[in-house]
């Protein structure tokens, strides 16, 4: 009945100005909207976490490591992942979990991309804990790219920041069905504005947001998911020296150095301040939501500023090659 409409690229042109037009029109009501909404979200209650079980992957550093200590504060039980690796902090992470508030703390070595694995760390929890209400999927790595390096060496990507997600979320799913509890997936703003050399952490990422927004049709509302999509946080992952220990491309500055980084304490308090409100989507520094709007809405601008922060003296041309 459609066809004469979908085929015909006069109509297909029309209806995309059209929308664009309406887009205007509407664009002062989507203002007050989108303000009145972020007024409420802030006097919205926040879950109260004490005596609650959380399930954090990756731990042993950066934003894992930081969100293991705020819920730790708030009186929350720990179970906490990482490789096992002889310079492995997690036990000293587990630690000060202890030391800031968190009543016990499980650490487990596990790697996320292998599924038994994960099997192995969710029912650990459980076994300990008897429930889980929090699962944190944040165990992630981000090898850079280019075309000059060998594709095959970035398999692992894919394993680890995506199938790494979804192995425990798989496990996890029976035990936050009966705590109505949540699901916290570490994306980023990559996979939805994709900068150069990140091509294939990029790709894992704009998946995740993909397999998670497409399983809240079937899991809400009984279990919430909060899909994070951060801007560059100032961890290990956006150093030069990060860059050096793995394959493809290293970096010869800090992107702090290049592009606006935010602090990690702030941003972890803003991200679990956000998942103890059920917040379904958290974006920081929040300014990155404009550029995501500037993505898909004015293409041309994305590139202009893009090839402005990023060109391509940043990197080593001996690992390049
Ligand atoms: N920092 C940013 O700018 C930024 C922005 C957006 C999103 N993110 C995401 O945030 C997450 C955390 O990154 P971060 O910035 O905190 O970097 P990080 O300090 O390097 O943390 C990565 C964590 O993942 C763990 N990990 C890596 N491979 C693993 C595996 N196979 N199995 C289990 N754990 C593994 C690491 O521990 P071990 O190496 O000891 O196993 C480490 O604890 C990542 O998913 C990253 O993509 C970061």
């Amino acid at each position: 009945m459609y066809e004469a409409y979908f085929n015909n690229r006069f109509t297909n042109t029309l209806v995309f100005y059209v929308f664009l037009l309406l887009l205007l029109l509407v664009s002062p009501f989507l203002f007050v909207w989108e303000l009145v909404s972020y007024v409420r979200s802030c006097f919205r209650r926040k879950e109260n976490m004490s005596g609650k079980v959380v399930l954090i992957t990756g731990a042993s550093s950066g934003l894992g490591e930081l969100m293991a200590y705020e819920y730790a504060k708030l009186g929350a039980c720990l179970a906490i992942i990482a490789t096992r690796k002889p310079e492995s902090r997690l036990e000293q992470v587990a630690d000060r979990a202890r030391e800031l508030g968190s009543p016990d703390v499980l650490f487990m070595f596990g790697d996320v991309s292998k599924v038994d694995e994960c099997r192995m760390f969710v029912d650990g929890t459980i076994e300990r804990f008897g429930r889980l209400d929090h699962l944190v999927c944040n165990a992630g790595i981000n090898p850079l790219y280019s075309i000059n390096n060998d594709v095959t060496k970035f398999e692992h990507v894919m394993d680890i920041n995506f199938w790494g997600s979804v192995y425990p979320t798989q496990f996890a799913i029976p035990h936050l069905m009966k705590t109505k509890g949540k699901i916290v997936v570490n994306a980023s703003a990559a996979g939805v504005l994709n900068p150069p050399r990140c091509g294939f952490y990029s790709a894992s990422k704009a998946a995740l947001i993909s397999f998670y927004e497409s399983l809240k049709f079937e899991v809400s509302p009984t279990i919430r998911i909060t899909i994070l999509t951060l801007g560059y946080i100032e961890t290990n992952i956006i150093t030069a020296k990060y860059s050096s220990n793995g394959v493809g491309v290293r970096l010869r500055k800090d992107m702090k150095d290049v592009v606006p980084t935010m602090e990690a304490e702030p941003c972890v308090k803003a991200v679990v301040d956000g998942i103890r409100k059920g917040a379904t989507f958290i974006t920081e520094p929040r300014f990155m939501k404009a550029l995501f709007l500037i993505k898909y809405m004015f293409p041309q601008l994305h590139q202009f500023y893009v090839n402005m922060y990023f060109p391509s003296k940043n990197r080593d041309p001996k690992r390049d090659g």
